[in-house]
């Protein structure tokens, strides 16, 4: 290991220039992470300096490795920079440097003109995270039972000789004054062992996923648990499923998907609701900033991709300059073989479930996100206008009380604009098969159709525009209203709440008091009286009698004659 070489500066606050290290060298503008990796080594540095335009970057060792073993050794080396490093002169305050790395930089680099000189590192300048007590925030905001709960998780931990933490979602929503509905519970020891022993204190049901080393436990004391071991990822291509390592908690939160999410509260009975926070996620939450961890997260996982939209939308979180260029290299390097169309199928249900759904495909569709999905997929203005028309639909269809699934919804606004091939091979890539594949690629290839048709004859009776809609799912009914136009859609609305569920006034047992038999026939007879009432042609119980028995009569005398 080099001796870090400091410069010394003659004054009483010495400034950035005597806390930085001068092991780092320019980025040569066509160099590989190979060639990048090669030159840190040669030269013993800790990380190198890409510029572009006003903007600096750093590129370092781990980042470059990670791109390495994720098989992006032939990649250009600026692809893995850290962009927005702070720059400051040689002469700033140590309490500016110190600033900007507790906001969560990952170097400060120092210049004098316009040369860099050095960079201070958050490992040198020794900069931790002050010491917060999130014990009063949870006294505050959370109810009695579950703060007993967490104290005792943290007691049985120890008694096992673990200790457990609160992490994730739970931590960021408790920062951010709301409560989780769902508990994360992160154990530095065996996880397992602790999720047994608290379904054998408090009951309720405890499913194990022994691949993972993960429990649930649901039902028991208070809300839902899951229970991990603390633990380190590594990914050997892009998108696939890591490989796990037991770990520290410091590692456990570094491999998350974003800063505002690497956060851990203490359970142990000692430092009970101290807040780890290595990444600066707190620092970030106050600015409602969303920030990856590192330059390959969302190349490592893009599923990241759409939980980043999805906090975008639900949390009010912008992606920082960093993060936005991290998704732009993921959608480059899209495909993605070794993601399952499951865990993006997952991904896409969370995301457009929500209200503000729709909002957030058309997001994700300006990324050029679902070229993860076909590398032909194109997002069109079109489909933008679809997905706010569904958006409209889906308010409709709540305010009438008619429920309705958010994805295959999503899908159709989303996919209905594409050629057929490509929307096939999209929701092939999301892993649908048997009955919703059939039903989605039936309501994108007639959508437009049915809708032309549904618009030439609403000047058709009401039972007759009635039976083309009959029967169908709700599905095709939608694709016709997102391709067609206002004719189209009021048919659709009109149907839905008045075509779809009328009926004869008179029943099966006033039929048969009228003399007709049961059967299909019966059937068909309360259709016809129903059509009868869509046109108008009957209003009250009597003038469906009336028709009633005109039908039944000879039919009946029909039946009767030998
Ligand atoms: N996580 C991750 N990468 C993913 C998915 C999850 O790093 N692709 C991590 C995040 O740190 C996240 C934690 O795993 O906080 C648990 O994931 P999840 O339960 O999906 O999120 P929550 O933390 O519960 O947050 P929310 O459900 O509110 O989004």
């Amino acid at each position: 290991m080099m001796a870090l070489e400091r410069a010394t500066y003659p004054q009483v606050d010495p400034g950035a220039a005597a806390l930085m290290h001068r092991a780092l060298a320019p980025c040569p503008g066509r160099a590989t992470v190979r060639d990048a990796l090669r030159l840190l080594r040669r030269r013993r540095l800790r990380l190198l300096v890409a510029r572009e335009r006003n903007l600096a970057g750093v590129l370092l060792p781990g980042d470059l490795s990670r791109a390495r073993a994720l098989g992006l050794g032939g990649r250009p080396a600026r692809d893995v920079a850290r962009w927005g490093s702070p720059v400051v002169a040689a002469r700033a305050s140590e309490v500016a440097v110190r600033r900007h790395l507790l906001e969560g930089a990952p170097a400060v680099l120092v210049r004098e003109g316009r040369r860099i000189l050095g960079a201070v590192e958050p490992s040198i300048a020794a900069v931790g995270p002050p010491a917060i007590s999130l014990l009063p925030r949870l006294e505050r905001l959370l109810p009695r039972a579950t703060l007993d709960l967490l104290r005792r998780i943290g007691a049985s931990a120890e008694a096992l000789g673990a200790r457990a933490y609160a992490v994730g979602g739970f931590v960021r929503d408790l920062l951010l004054g709301r409560q989780a509905a769902e508990l994360d519970i992160a154990v530095e020891g065996d996880a397992l062992a602790l999720a047994r022993r608290l379904a054998g204190e408090w009951g309720g049901s405890l499913v194990i996923h022994r691949t993972f080393g993960t429990a649930t436990l649901e039902g028991g004391v208070g809300p839902r648990l899951d229970i991990a071991t603390t633990r380190r990822e590594r990914y050997g291509t892009p998108g696939c499923l890591p490989e796990v390592f037991p770990a520290s908690i410091e590692d456990d939160l570094v491999r998350r998907d974003f800063s505002v999410n690497a956060l851990a509260v203490v359970l142990a009975p000692r430092g009970f609701g101290d807040l780890l926070d290595p990444c600066r996620g707190a620092s970030d939450l106050a600015r409602r900033r969303l920030r990856i961890l590192h330059p390959l997260s969302f190349v490592e996982d893009p599923t990241r991709i759409f939980r980043a939209v999805r906090y975008q939308s639900r949390l009010g979180l912008t992606l920082d300059r960093g993060s936005r260029r991290g998704v732009r290299l993921a959608i480059e390097l899209a495909l993605y073989p070794a993601l399952s169309g499951q865990r993006l199928r997952a991904e896409l249900e969370l995301i457009v479930a929500p209200p503000e759904g729709p909002l957030s495909l058309i997001a994700l569709g300006r990324l050029g996100a679902f070229k993860i999905l076909d590398a032909e997929y194109r997002f069109s203005l079109l489909a933008a206008r679809r997905l706010e028309d569904l958006g409209r639909l889906r308010d409709w269809l709540r305010r009438h009380a008619i429920a309705s699934d958010a994805l295959p919804l999503g899908l159709l606004a989303l996919l209905g604009s594409s050629p057929p091939a490509i929307a096939q091979r999209c929701l092939k890539r999301l892993a649908l098969s048997g009955e919703p594949l059939t039903r989605l690629t039936a309501a994108l290839r007639d959508g437009p159709a049915f809708a032309l048709r549904l618009a030439r004859e609403r000047t058709a009776p009401a039972s007759v525009r009635a039976s083309l809609m009959r029967g169908r799912h709700l599905e095709r009914l939608a694709g016709a209203w997102l391709a067609g136009g206002a004719a189209a859609r009021g048919q659709v609305e009109w149907f839905l709440v008045e075509g779809r569920t009328a009926q004869a006034l008179l029943g099966g047992d006033d039929l048969l008091a009228l003399g007709a038999a049961r059967g299909p026939r019966m059937r068909e007879l309360l259709d016809r009286l129903r059509d009868c009432r869509l046109d108008g042609l009957t209003t009250t119980r009597e003038e469906e009698l009336a028709l009633a028995r005109q039908w039944i009569a000879p039919a009946a005398r029909a039946q009767a004659a030998p």
